[in-house]
């Protein structure tokens, strides 16, 4: 491997490169300003994304394909699409330069066809603030599943502090490194990634865009650009991803997110599909955020909504800064703790759907699906598990 060339403190960085011998095979990141990264649009391809250094050309080559020049444009970020991505088949990605050498290359484990068969993936929140720690928490993650890979991981929102400063992006992706150059991340929008930003003027032009630009850039997804919410769709269950930033969203596309959300969960109630649904503000919380009018909101409104479909089982959100998990009415509720941002020192209440809390931890959380059960384990910031459930389904 070459001299690296990053833009966060070399030793970091270092740090973050070396687990990556054994899950991504070959990395050289002289050719790149942003080192290529994974992030999934929707069920059926991935989505690597990087910056090139430099005018040297690049060549794709995508699961078996020949390799294929890749068209870049100086100084801007480029995105390539995987095949399909179909169960039980393997993804392969590979970029090589023009004298062949290869500068990136990566296998991805299939998800299982079987429905009895487990889906893997992880959930983190609230990278936010502090690169350090987040890099320290995504090694720990990565330990934890070189054994069994996962098939993506869900970051539930305030990747960043500030969502318009281009620099807090870039030390995110360099954070990231550990994970996110061998596994895709599945991006949710909080808060503070919309710091920033500035709504559309006509909501109703053509080109009207709900999502923040700097977003956009580097974890956007092409489909979900103007409006920040999608699903996951696959054997074992259906992920729905929403915008909760209602506070930067019309009344309209509040409404339209709700009618969509409807449309999805009548098509998995159709099939007996389990859905698991994300989003960053978490409505049952042990601190003040309980009271927030998103959080308000969710119970009032879209909760109901979730409960009648009767397929809805696990929620999973971030923003408090606080593990917790909650039972109401057959859905199980997961907030994260930070991976990266700062604990939570807000006074605590009741939140009398509570059945686990641990305030003082940086934690992550690997999910496993089947037809029969969700099983889920978190671990804190020593990688040692705080709490464990499974769901019958
Ligand atoms: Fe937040």
């Amino acid at each position: 491997m070459k001299k690296l060339n990053w833009m966060l403190n070399p030793l970091i960085i270092f740090a973050s490169i070396f687990p990556l011998v054994s899950l991504s095979e070959t990395l050289d990141s002289d050719s790149f300003k942003i080192v290529p990264y994974l992030i999934k649009k929707n069920s059926n391809q991935v989505h690597l994304r990087f910056k090139k250094e430099g005018p040297q050309k690049l060549y794709f080559k995508n699961n078996l394909s020949s390799l294929i020049e890749v068209t870049t444009k100086e100084d801007e970020m480029t995105t390539l699409s995987s095949s399909i991505q179909k169960c039980d088949k393997p993804l392969r990605l590979t970029l090589n330069d023009e004298k062949e050498n290869i500068l990136y290359k990566r296998t991805l484990e299939p998800f299982p066809c079987d429905p009895q068969k487990a889906f893997s993936f992880a959930f983190i929140s609230d990278t936010q603030k502090n690169p350090e720690k987040h890099n320290k928490m995504a090694k720990l993650l990565l330990d934890r599943v070189k054994d069994s890979p996962i098939n993506f991981i869900i970051n539930g929102g305030d990747i960043v502090q500030d969502g318009s400063v281009e620099e807090k992006w870039t030390s995110f992706l360099n954070a990231s490194v550990p994970y996110s150059q061998v596994f895709p991340i599945v991006p949710i929008l909080g808060n503070h990634d919309y710091w920033g930003h500035v709504g559309p003027e006509d909501a109703e032009a053509s080109d009207a865009n709900f999502t923040p630009k700097v977003f956009n850039k580097y974890l956007g997804l092409e489909s979900d650009n103007k409006y920040g919410y999608y699903a996951l769709d696959y054997p074992q269950f259906k992920l729905i991803v929403l915008n909760s930033n209602f506070p930067k969203l019309p009344e309209k596309i509040i409404k339209q997110q709700m009618e969509w959300t409807k449309k999805e969960l009548q098509k998995s109630k159709e099939k007996s599909q389990t859905v698991i649904i994300s989003f960053h503000h978490a409505p049952f919380t042990s601190n003040i955020f309980y009271y927030g009018p998103v959080a308000i909101a969710f119970r009032n409104k879209w909760i109901p909504l979730f409960e009648e479909s009767g397929v809805v089982k696990l929620i999973l959100n971030g923003h408090s800064h606080l593990y917790e998990r909650s039972l109401k009415n057959g859905i199980m509720y997961v907030v994260s703790g930070p991976f990266g941002g700062q604990k939570n020192w807000l006074p605590k209440m009741n939140n009398y759907h509570r059945l686990a809390m641990h305030p003082d931890k940086d934690t992550f959380s690997i999910v496993k699906v089947t037809s029969k059960s969700i099983n889920m384990e978190s671990f804190d910031q020593n990688n040692q598990m705080i709490d464990s459930f499974s769901i019958d389904l």
